[in-house]
């Protein structure tokens, strides 16, 4: 049983590594020597990433991966995807090949709107409270403007503020509803901020506001803080050819691949076990970009599963339909990203990525991200409909297991090339591998 540590944050990095090692790990020099392994050379850019976070000990790598072919509204795009899962890349490579000679992709940003809440209680009159509100809320503006004065000489800004009664959900709730338009910018800094100075303008205002009666003016604020559910910040994207073009499986007739495909999305919009696994794998896609550019993935993963839920029960992301002999394929979701502030000014990784897609703005990344999920979903749903998924997925899993038997590289490339003609289990690989090296 260890002890707890006071003041672990103030150690230094060796001496947190040392506490860590000695404390938790059965080989404390094995384990220091692995975080080491894994630290920069460069010791300025090691700093920098031991200064993204708290108690860094070391970086935890993820493989950067592109995915090249992706015509979204006719340019051109190789995509860059931080992921760990072995399939991924290898499935949007090839449904971005795919729609590259059927038309492509296209997208198109429906709306941008960001959300923030000040929470609040209240339990006087509601209309003193209403007539307050609509007295303070120039002033509520007003006060913020030192922090709203850059983003709107860029023109963005506090978009609306709204009084919302939420009574009859809990006693005494209010809030004030905020919404924002913050442009190329993620903007929860943004947006935080602009909440505390609405909070504390509000709360002193309504102390001394003649629209109260006695003590009725005291209003408690319980926080403020921005909504990562942005059902108004939506982009689609969508892929569509003629029905003949469905040629994915010699297996499968286009006619029959399109009405199998209707009929996942189908079974995925009516069964919440099927919705959830069929949203993890666009989410496949949407992450991997999202963290290859820097942006925060349990923002997007948190408001894209809430939209899944906005009509009550958990559906699937993407539709399909056949009309008139086309078959159209899109996804509709909320994706509120930034391509300045935050890590994207920072990371010399998330840089590049940003310069390999072109420099986009936040719009434009909207879009290439909802195509990296469609892409996904189309390659997992287009494999689960014909082949099954596990072909394909322990083909690319083959190398980790190779890796994890210690197969050298010409080992490697000799079973590469049987499994080829071979179906990957976790067992054949091993007996190959086995059988390779004379050990059985
Ligand atoms: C695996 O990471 C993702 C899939 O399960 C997605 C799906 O089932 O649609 C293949």
């Amino acid at each position: 049983m260890t002890d707890p540590i006071l003041g672990f944050s103030k150690l230094s990095k060796q001496e947190k590594i040392d506490w860590v090692a000695e404390q938790y790990t059965h080989d404390p020099a094995q384990t220091k020597k692995l975080l080491l392994q894994y630290w920069n050379a460069d010791t300025t850019l090691q700093k920098l990433h031991d200064e993204f976070i708290e108690n860094t000990i070391s970086n935890y790598y993820l493989p950067l991966g592109i995915a090249p072919n992706f015509l979204i509204n006719d340019k051109l795009y190789a995509i860059p995807m931080a992921i760990e899962e072995s399939s991924v890349v290898a499935a949007a490579s090839k449904a971005a090949k795919f729609w590259l000679n059927r038309g492509g992709f296209k997208t198109k940003v429906l709306a941008t709107e960001k959300i923030g809440q000040v929470h609040f209680m209240y339990s006087g009159n509601p209309e003193h409270l209403e007539a307050f509100f609509k007295n303070v809320k120039p002033k509520l503006i007003e006060e913020a403007k030192p922090l709203t004065a850059n983003m709107e000489k860029r023109g963005g800004g506090i978009s609306n503020i709204e009084l919302r009664n939420k009574t009859s959900q809990l006693k005494d709730y209010y809030q004030l509803h905020c919404t924002f338009e913050t442009l190329d910018a993620m903007g929860a800094n943004f947006i935080n901020s602009c909440l505390e100075q609405f909070a504390k303008t509000f709360e002193v205002e309504a102390g001394k506001s003649p629209y109260f009666e006695k003590e009725e003016g005291q209003i408690e604020i319980v926080m403020s803080i921005l909504s990562n559910y942005v059902p108004n910040c939506l982009v689609r994207a969508e892929v569509s050819c003629a029905v003949e073009e469905l040629t994915l499986s010699e297996a499968v007739s286009p006619g029959e691949f399109a009405e199998k495909m209707i009929r996942a999305i189908a079974i995925a919009d009516v069964e919440p076990h099927r919705a959830v696994t069929h949203n993890k794998g666009i989410m496949n896609g949407i992450d991997a970009v999202v963290l290859a550019t820097g942006n925060d993935f349990r923002a997007v993963e948190a408001g894209v599963h809430a939209y899944a839920a906005k009509e009550g029960n958990y559906k699937s992301l993407t539709h399909a339909s056949l009309k008139d002999g086309i078959f159209k394929f899109w996804i509709e979701l909320p994706l509120a990203l930034g391509t300045i502030g935050g890590l994207t000014n920072l990371h010399p990784l998330v840089k590049l990525a940003m310069e390999i897609l072109h420099k986009p703005s936040a719009e434009e990344l909207m879009q290439i991200v909802a195509v990296a999920g469609l892409a996904q979903n189309f390659a997992a749903v287009s494999s689960l409909v014909t082949t099954g998924i596990q072909e394909g997925h322990m083909k690319m899993h083959l190398l980790n297991i190779l890796n994890q038997l210690g197969a050298t590289e010409i080992e490697k490339n000799k079973i590469v090339d049987y499994f080829k003609n071979h179906t990957v289990t976790h067992s054949s690989v091993v007996a190959e591998f086995n059988k390779l090296r004379g050990t059985r």
